[in-house]
């Protein structure tokens, strides 16, 4: 029998700590269990959704078994990721199942991108489903809940509301980490040819300053030191102000700033089309901004580029983030990367190997181009054979391990502050953050958890750094 669905980690997600799942419940609560799948914000929205049930008597737990309520938070961004989201509900219907011969109760809901993008035909194809409630909906999934459980069939949710959602939802628990995603825009007005995140998560929105004032020091009082803030198209940030007019990504970052024991502020993810000027200075002069840019761009073939409708050309973004650079010398610079998009050509992927070569990236995402239902690129002449796009996947990664080995080697000899996060592998070692978002590792006491320290960087890996702490 199936006793989790831990085989099935999620891809995306970079820090598996941040994932909900706690197994410390008390006998009697009504239990949930949260898989995430996909990006940050999921991760966030996972928490929040955990949080919302908390108030309803939920105890979250990492065991499938005993869940009252299991819940998927889906991806939708490819293929793949879409499609283990049915392979998991075969598991869970089972679970329910034989839950029941024992008298249980198990609602399984779908929620994410996928619950947006599919809506009534996830409960067609996985009639198990109790209920599916899109990204928008979730501050509402109590009520949802109770209606599927009364009504005896599926609740389809995938509205856009009116209300805010985070207005309605309950305020922040303890902190369970140094370092917090703030989820801070959603949506985005892009329409790359390639994204189905226009019509999941819909058109740009962005949360006013003094909520996520109020919630950056909710999490700040709880301990968290290092906040990430999230957005679909985050440079796009347009909330309103302190004054009540709109303001830009670098007004609220100056804003949080402001929070005294709050000592990091990174974002995610931008469009180089939104990288104002004021944002490129605000990395020279906010101290509190980690030298840390994620700027995607995708292609380096400029047919490509327009193709996809990315509104710049490789020259351009190369130009970005020389002025970026010129801010901010040591910046560390992420990026994603597709191969295979549809019309590429050798000497088109060639074009990218050549702009990853030049940008000097100190980390990169790269996926084969993967056709998704509704959007204009998946039924775009010149469709790249799945041999292709894997033989260019896999030159393509060598190059970027290649580079983040020089990045990661040129760290070696540094001394650098180092925010650690929790114990490591082995025993009395800690592991941390660097300014530039590298896993450090050093020898430490529990007691430096959440503490900032000064750590000599010794030696490099492929995806950390070791140091000693100085003395
Ligand atoms: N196929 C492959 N990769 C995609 N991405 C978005 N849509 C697709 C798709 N259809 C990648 C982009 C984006 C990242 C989050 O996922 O590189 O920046
Ligand atoms: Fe998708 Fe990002 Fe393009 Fe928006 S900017 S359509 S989220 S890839």
């Amino acid at each position: 029998m199936q006793t989790s669905l831990d085989d099935l980690e999620p891809t995306l997600i970079e820090d598996p700590a941040a994932q909900t799942g706690v197994a410390d419940a008390a006998p009697a609560a009504k239990r949930v269990f949260i898989k995430t799948f996909g990006c940050q914000m999921n991760v966030y929205d996972s928490e929040r959704m955990g949080e919302a049930l908390a108030a309803e008597g939920y105890v979250e737990t990492n065991d499938v078994q005993e869940a009252d309520l299991a819940i998927l938070n889906t991806c939708h961004i490819r293929e793949k990721a879409a499609e283990k989201v049915y392979s998991d509900l075969g598991r869970l219907r089972d679970i329910k199942r034989d839950r029941a011969k024992g008298g249980k109760e198990t609602l399984i809901a779908v929620a994410g991108c996928v619950a947006q993008a599919e809506g009534t035909e996830i409960v067609r194809r996985a009639p198990a489903v109790d209920l599916v409630v899109g990204p928008q909906s979730y501050h509402r999934l109590p009520e949802l809940l109770q209606r599927s459980r009364g009504g005896g069939k599926s609740v389809v949710e995938t509205a856009f509301p009116d209300e805010d959602k985070f207005d309605a939802l309950p305020e922040r628990r303890p902190a369970k980490a140094a370092s917090a995603f703030l989820t801070v825009q959603e949506g985005c007005d892009k329409f790359c040819t390639f994204c189905v995140v226009p019509y999941t998560r819909g058109m740009e929105f962005s949360r006013p300053v003094a909520a996520l004032i109020h919630e950056a020091r909710r999490l700040v009082d709880r301990g968290v030191r290092d906040i990430k803030l999230l957005g679909q198209n985050v440079n796009g940030y347009h909330g309103d102000g302190l004054d009540g007019h709109p303001t830009t990504l670098t007004g609220l970052i100056r804003e949080l700033s402001k929070i005294d024991d709050l000592a990091r502020i990174r974002y995610v993810t931008s469009h180089p089309r939104d990288m104002g000027e004021d944002l490129i200075q605000a990395h020279r002069d906010e101290e509190k901004l980690m030298p840390y840019l994620h700027l995607p761009f995708q292609a380096g073939s400029d047919r490509i580029l327009a193709a996809m409708n990315r509104k710049h050309t490789a020259g351009e973004y190369l130009r970005l983030i020389s002025r970026v650079r010129e801010a901010r010398p040591d910046i560390a610079l992420s990026t994603d990367i597709i191969v295979g998009f549809p019309g590429e050509s050798d000497k088109d992927f060639e074009d990218t190997l050549a702009v990853v070569r030049e940008a000097g990236f100190a980390h990169a995402y790269s996926f084969k181009y993967s056709p998704r239902p509704g959007t204009p690129a998946s039924t775009m002449d010149g469709q790249v054979p799945e041999g292709a796009k894997s033989e260019r996947l896999a030159r393509l990664q060598n190059l970027i391990d290649e580079r983040l080995a020089l990045f990661n080697g040129a760290s070696v000899g540094k001394t650098m502050p180092v925010l650690f996060e929790k114990a490591g592998r082995f025993d009395g070692q800690l592991v941390g953050r660097s300014p530039y978002l590298q896993l450090v590792h050093a020898d430490a006491g529990p007691s430096l958890i959440g503490k900032i320290v000064d750590v000599d960087v010794r030696s490099a890996g492929a995806n950390s750094l070791s140091g000693v702490i100085r003395g």
